[in-house]
């Protein structure tokens, strides 16, 4: 029987899907905490990723489930798995591994352009991210001294929280190892920026798709300043109550999840496209894609605290330009000074945590 148009025409473009992703430049990327609420789901979303030609996927435990599961996706892939006693090896490009246990955290790492992290424990309702600090500062620096050893020249998107503390964490343990690049270390808060814009486009009625709304600070509560003022498409329709109330639903994102899930975790859907979203942003950077910005919480001169979520621009190496913050309203001005004192002290408490540890 001949193939009918539809089939041809699919065929047609899944060969010229194959040939452009292997035009690509070859990007490893590794997920610690791969076989998480969130590292799963995010494992799916960077397998579908083009620019990714290998995937690594790390855990403590229950990766190579993980990985066996995601590498039966026909993306264009060579999917090799580990261990490599069960090799089911698909026609493409792009491998992805599953590693579990810390003598294998190097093979994992080894190579990595972009290595996500979101393992740790999430919160439970009544928490704030500050209480997962004791928990989560140890697996994070335990993670980064491997880093700084496997892959120190990797961009490090850190999903962990408290990411205003496992931030600071990640640098001093890079520093001590002589491997600190301020422009490769990134607190992930695109969660922020999709918020702000689902509920802006929800309240001002204009297409989310059209949607661009800077959060700036940090990851937790209070240190989340959306700039409403700077969104875009502009508004006239909305009164400052529903800036305000904009402003404390995209602060509170998170605690409305974890409520909503009654002691089963954070977002992790959500977090994972928006880490899918920021990873994404960091390989185009990588090959050269001219103008990328996306909102991170990295090493910063914006204010006067040494780190500071804005918009960056990224380039062939993380970072190239940290924007400034822009025109600010009265509302978001006195936003910015409320902010600074908890964000100060959790970036102290992590530089404490690493120098005492
Ligand atoms: P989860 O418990 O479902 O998954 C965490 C995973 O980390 C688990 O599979 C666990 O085995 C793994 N893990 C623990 N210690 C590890 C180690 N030393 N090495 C490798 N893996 C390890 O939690 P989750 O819902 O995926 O959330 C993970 C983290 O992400 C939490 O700290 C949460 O607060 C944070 N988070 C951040 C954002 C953000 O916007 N930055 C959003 C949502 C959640
Ligand atoms: C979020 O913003 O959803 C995450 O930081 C998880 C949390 O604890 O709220």
């Amino acid at each position: 029987m001949r193939p009918s148009l539809l089939r041809y025409a699919a065929q047609a473009l899944r060969r010229r899907d194959y040939s452009s992703a292997a035009a690509a430049a070859e990007r490893k990327v590794a997920i610690l905490g791969a076989a998480g609420g969130i590292g799963q789901p995010l494992a799916l979303l960077m397998k579908l990723n083009p620019l990714v030609s290998s995937l690594s996927l790390y855990d403590i435990a229950g990766t190579p489930g993980v990985a066996a599961d995601v590498s039966h996706i026909n993306s264009p892939a060579l999917v090799r798995l580990h261990p490599p006693a069960c090799i089911p090896l698909l026609a493409g490009s792009s491998r992805v591994k599953g590693f579990v246990g810390e003598e294998q955290l190097g093979e994992a790492l080894e190579g990595s352009d972009v290595v996500i992290i979101p393992a740790g424990v999430p919160r439970k309702p009544g928490m704030t991210r500050d209480d997962l600090f004791n928990i989560n500062a140890g697996i994070v620096k335990g993670l980064c001294t491997a880093i700084s050893k496997y892959c120190p020249n990797a961009l490090v998107n850190m999903i962990s929280n408290p990411v205003n503390s496992t931030v600071p964490i990640a640098a001093e343990v890079f520093k001590k190892a002589g491997t600190y690049d301020e422009k490769k270390l990134f607190g992930v808060t695109t969660l922020d920026v999709v918020r702000a814009k689902t509920f802006y486009a929800g309240k001002a009625n204009v297409p989310v798709t059209e949607v661009n709304v800077p959060v700036v600070g940090g990851h937790a509560g209070i240190t989340i300043l959306p700039l409403f003022s700077q969104a875009t498409p502009a508004s006239n329709a909305l009164s400052h109550e529903d800036i305000k109330a904009l402003t404390k639903r995209t602060q509170d994102g998170g605690t409305e999840v974890v409520e909503a899930k009654a002691g089963k975790g954070s977002a992790t859907l959500s977090m994972a496209y928006a880490g899918a979203v920021f990873a994404d942003a960091c390989l185009k950077g990588l090959n050269g894609v001219p103008d990328v910005v996306e909102c991170s919480f990295v090493q910063s001169t914006v204010t006067e605290l040494p780190f500071f979520a804005s918009k960056v621009r990224l380039g062939k190496n993380g970072v190239e330009e940290v924007l400034g913050l822009g025109q600010l309203s009265e509302f978001e001005k006195e936003g910015l000074e409320n902010l600074k004192g908890e964000l100060k002290s959790s970036i102290e408490k992590g530089i404490k945590f690493a120098h005492a540890n």
